[in-house]
């Protein structure tokens, strides 16, 4: 795969960069600049290549099914225009937002841009045809572009018209497609992941979450590489109720225990559960909070986070862990009351000396951010989504196999 280093004799070319802009926000205002700051070194590359740079991006979702007065709400609400002023911040110089993503005002734009200028297009999903990687779209958008660079690691795993259709387009046309400094750093800290050494053994995953059923092909994906898959989050009442424990108002995928109750047993003893847990009598505004003896959850109390008595075993699960893979909070990290599981997660994987240590992003990446974990990981993937596919499909993700 080309990168974006090795993309050479680019000066007045056009390259559409895709980037992963799809920021948190509330009010017009940014809450996390992560992923922003994530995409500047590709970008201050093909600036310094005097390029001419477009960039696109999603941000948010934009339901086409929906009204036309709730599809305007949505796209008002998840208008790009928000992101320019923050990456000109960041850049250290002006960044020209196109308030279309298709027509005269685009063309003009991309072609009065002058070498190393930089162009952020409208929110790539104001476009139906975005996500159904709508062939006659990803025409258009590939034809003013002279190349194409990946960097939207957290979009990897969607093959919508920006990451997947341009690069098609452009490589059977016989022009550059690339990959970015963002792209080919996280590749190369996942695939360790997923092509496991020796040397990296034990190899402990930790998984959290809601939803089993999200976790089914990475659950079973990780039980092929790992030494020990610690279960915590809510998806893990699923795997108690299954084994016979009671979970009380616990969230519960019921559909999904016969799969948790097999998996467990076809682990042999390799899927390390809570053994005790912190509840309250409500998820907000509860009354009441108790920490059970074991495994079992009274009746009317909602698990809320592990406890302390799982706290120390799966401490001293991660202690032994020369590779750590890590996505899906302990509990509700979000409610002060209920940040001690997570936070313990983190000092023991903090605490690991020369071992590679990854969090798989989405939740957990927000967490070890909130708490002041973040330099003391190996590497802090800004992709929720890539990151499990990129486990669950053994390496690979359309985005990035498109531009092989
Ligand atoms: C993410 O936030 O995980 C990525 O930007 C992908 O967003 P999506 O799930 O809306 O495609």
């Amino acid at each position: 795969m080309l990168t974006v280093k090795e993309l050479n004799n680019i000066e007045g070319k056009v390259i559409v960069v895709r980037v992963d802009f799809n920021v948190p926000h509330k009010n017009g205002v940014i809450n996390d600049d992560n992923r922003v700051v994530a995409a500047l070194p590709t970008i201050k590359e093909l600036i310094g290549k005097g390029a001419r740079v477009v960039l696109m991006s999603h941000l948010g979702k934009i339901k086409h099914k929906e009204t036309p007065e709730v599809i305007a709400e949505q796209k008002k609400k998840n208008d790009m225009a928000i992101v320019a002023p923050c990456l000109s911040n960041l850049l250290g110089q002006e960044v020209l937002f196109c308030s279309e993503t298709r027509g005269e005002k685009l063309l003009d734009m991309v072609h009065s841009l002058k070498n190393g200028q930089v162009l952020l297009m409208q929110n790539t999903r104001y476009e139906k045809g975005e996500e159904k990687n709508d062939p006659e779209l990803a025409k258009l958008w590939a034809s003013f572009a002279d190349g194409y660079v990946m960097d939207a690691f957290g979009s990897a795993h969607r093959a919508h018209a920006s990451t997947y259709g341009i690069p098609e387009i452009l490589k059977a046309e016989g022009k550059p497609v690339a990959v970015g400094y963002l792209v080919e750093k996280e590749v190369s800290n996942l695939t360790r992941c997923v092509d496991v050494k020796d040397e990296d053994r034990p190899y402990v995953a930790i998984l959290g979450g809601l939803k089993v059923s999200d976790k089914i092909k990475v659950i079973d994906s990780l039980l092929k590489k790992c030494d020990k898959i610690l279960i915590g989050g809510a998806m893990a009442y699923t795997f108690s109720k299954a084994l016979g424990h009671t979970i009380g108002t616990s969230p519960c995928e019921d559909d999904q225990l016969e799969y948790a109750r097999k998996c467990y047993e076809d682990a042999k003893g390799r899927i390390v559960l809570p053994v005790d847990s912190k509840c309250s009598d409500a998820f907000e505004n509860w009354t009441s909070v108790i920490t059970t003896m074991d495994c079992n959850i009274p009746e009317g109390m909602e698990g809320m986070d592990i406890g302390p008595k799982t706290i120390e075993l799966f401490t001293n699960e991660i202690k032994k862990a020369k590779m750590v893979f890590w996505n899906g909070p302990m509990g509700v990290f979000e409610q002060s009351e209920f940040t001690k599981g997570t936070i313990a997660v983190c000092e023991a994987i903090a605490s690991l000396k020369g071992a590679f240590t990854v969090c798989g992003g989405g939740d957990s990446a927000s967490a070890v951010k909130q708490f002041g974990y973040k330099d003391k990981f190996s590497h802090v993937s800004t992709g929720g989504g890539a990151s499990l596919e990129m486990i669950e499909n053994d390496g690979h993700l359309p985005g990035i196999d498109v531009l092989k």
